[in-house]
């Protein structure tokens, strides 16, 4: 009975370690996504981000880190981040959409 309450503190002090680590959120929704539903869902980005460079303004999303992109997405979907155009884009991305697209824009080359 002791070792069971033992397992028991250990396990939910463990999680509660786990979920307190502040990388964690970007990487659970990184692992909900789908590279291939990422790049049906990107399809849509590449009108404004285009491939080859600045252009107005919008920057390039191929090849940014998967967890900052997850991180981004967050920022402008909360708000914290002000840009409208986005902030109307990320608030109707659910979590696995936003995933699923890190996966995809990360794997692209960045621009030469
Ligand atoms: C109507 C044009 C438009 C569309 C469509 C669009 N974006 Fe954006 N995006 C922008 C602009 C403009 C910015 C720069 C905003 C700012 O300065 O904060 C931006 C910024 C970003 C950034 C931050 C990049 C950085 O380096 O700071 C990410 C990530 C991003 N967009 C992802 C996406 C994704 C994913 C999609 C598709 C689901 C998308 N965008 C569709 C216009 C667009």
């Amino acid at each position: 009975m002791k070792i069971l309450l033992f397992v028991i503190f250990f396990l939910t002090s463990f999680s509660k370690f786990a979920f307190s680590d502040e990388h964690s959120d970007e990487q659970q929704i990184i692992a909900m996504g789908d590279i291939e539903y990422g790049e049906y869902l990107g399809a849509e980005c590449a009108a404004c981000h285009l491939q080859t460079g600045v252009s107005e303004g919008i920057p390039v999303i191929n090849g940014i880190d998967a967890e900052v992109f997850v991180a981004l997405m967050l920022a402008y979907r909360s708000k914290l981040m002000e840009n409208p155009v986005m902030q109307m884009i990320a608030g109707r991305l659910d979590d696995e959409q936003i995933g699923s697209l890190a996966l995809y824009f990360s794997k692209l080359d960045p621009p030469k």
